[in-house]
């Protein structure tokens, strides 16, 4: 049934919620159970579509799964295939992941060509690169991306022209089993690398120096089966952090790594908000309006990208005007034109915005184009005057665990409803 999120704005965030695994982490460790052939139990899990979605692939490819609420076991020994044409696939940016892993256990692979949400071109050659250079061929063929190693993959020093954290996982993923050494040069740091090096190591593998820009793999001839707790949602803590600076809430949040949030704590602060650290919790309290600040989106430990788009709807009430750069996907503004519909005043030119703080913003019917963009509605719903009626929400149901439960939990007026035809706004 297709739905839409409706928000009465104006309430504050208060009292405290949990946050879910990380998805970013989840997509990438439930295609890396595919390099052993034993069992393989991961907690902590959140439950959002694309971990349904990765869960009846590997089913289809001859995997066996049972999942309870947060924890799945996958017993992968009775995957076959090495090609994987599904439509799942196609619904996904991270089914990427496919290749590598089916590289490393098989020595070839045919996957479709990943989809996932429209911010920007998104290439793949550097995961391509990768791949070659461990001694693979690979070409794309009737939308298929098929890669092989007839000799076996081997070990090797690849320098990647770009930070990319899929291209750092992907070629983690291929390397573990190949035979050697190797190397990757200007990986990305993000700590989804680190939980899905921690990963494999926990099957096994030799990976060193996952989070650091130098990432070094020893190939293993075998793998084995392990228990595996994914590391919290950085990008969800994010967004409720922004969201309780936004309704001028006090909100504690548990079950996060707050060094992971220190580039959104350090902007939080610096626009007058209070950002509490505990061990493995954060308290986030804001009673006035917030000062613009500026921002430059970075791989990590710089700004996230995946958190622009709500820290720019926080800025759109904020006093004075914020400088917002996007430095990693060109087409990260597309929630712009929707909270243009709630009164907020940006002008954008290329890959930089200028966002000039208004009074309040007011509801209005908006429509989430990608996931973060739809995270970012739903903080704008949250801080807005009156109704909001978000669209388009299977883009936030791919990576947030019933976030509308856990924002009902603090307070916020929130609710699904059917979409009805009436809402052409979905449509266009
Ligand atoms: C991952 C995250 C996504 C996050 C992004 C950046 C997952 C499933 N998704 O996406 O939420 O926004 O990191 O932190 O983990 N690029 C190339 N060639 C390549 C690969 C990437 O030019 O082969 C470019 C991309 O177009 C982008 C930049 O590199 O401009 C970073 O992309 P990358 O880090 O690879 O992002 P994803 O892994 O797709």
């Amino acid at each position: 049934m297709r739905e839409k999120l409706v928000i009465r704005g104006g309430k504050p965030l208060c009292g405290s919620v949990t946050v879910s695994g990380a998805k970013n982490a989840a997509v990438a460790i439930l295609p890396a159970t595919i390099l052993c052939e034993n069992e393989c139990e991961i907690d902590n899990l959140p439950d959002i579509v694309d971990v349904h979605l990765l869960d009846s692939l590997l089913c289809s490819m001859g995997a066996k799964t049972s999942a309870s609420k947060t924890t799945m076991t996958i017993d992968a020994g009775g995957v076959k295939e090495y090609v994987v044409n599904n439509d799942a696939v196609k619904m996904m940016r991270a089914s990427y992941y496919l290749l590598g892993a089916l590289l490393g256990r098989f020595g070839k692979a045919e996957v479709c060509l990943p989809g996932g949400c429209a911010i920007g071109l998104r290439p793949i050659d550097q995961h391509v690169k990768g791949m070659e250079a461990l001694g693979a061929s690979v070409k794309t063929e009737y939308g298929m991306l098929k890669a092989e190693a007839p000799c076996g993959l081997v070990g090797t020093d690849i320098y990647l022209d770009i930070v990319s954290v899929g291209a750092t996982i992907n070629i983690m993923l291929a390397a573990v089993k190949a035979k050697g050494r190797t190397t990757i040069v200007n990986a990305a740091k993000e700590p989804h690398v680190v939980d899905v090096a921690n990963f494999l190591n926990c099957m096994g593998a030799k990976v060193k120096g996952a989070g650091t820009d130098i990432v070094r793999i020893t190939g293993v001839e075998h793998l084995h089966g392990c228990t595996y707790s994914i590391i919290p949602d950085q990008i969800e803590t994010g967004t409720l952090m922004i969201a309780a600076a936004a309704t001028r809430g006090d909100l504690t949040i548990k079950n996060v790594i707050p060094t992971h949030m220190e580039a959104l704590s350090a902007k939080l602060i610096e626009m007058g908000v209070t950002v509490e650290e505990g061990d493995d919790t954060l308290r986030v309290t804001c009673q006035k309006k917030p000062k613009h600040v500026n921002i430059k989106t970075l791989p990590y430990p710089g700004f996230p990208t995946d958190l622009q788009q709500p820290a720019t709807v926080l800025l759109s009430t904020a006093e004075g005007a914020s400088i917002i750069v996007e430095n990693i996907f060109e087409s990260r503004f597309k929630h712009i034109n929707e909270i243009r519909r709630m009164g907020a005043n940006v002008s954008i030119d290329g890959r930089v915005c200028v966002v000039e703080g208004v009074e309040r913003l007011t509801g209005a019917p908006v429509r989430a184009t990608d996931l973060r963009a739809g995270a970012a509605l739903i903080v704008a719903g949250l801080m807005a005057d009156g109704r909001t009626e978000i669209t388009g929400i299977k883009y936030i149901d791919r990576g947030y665990d019933h976030i509308e439960n856990k924002l009902k939990q603090l307070g916020a007026d929130i609710h699904r409803e059917k979409l009805e035809d009436i809402d052409e706004y979905d449509l266009m």
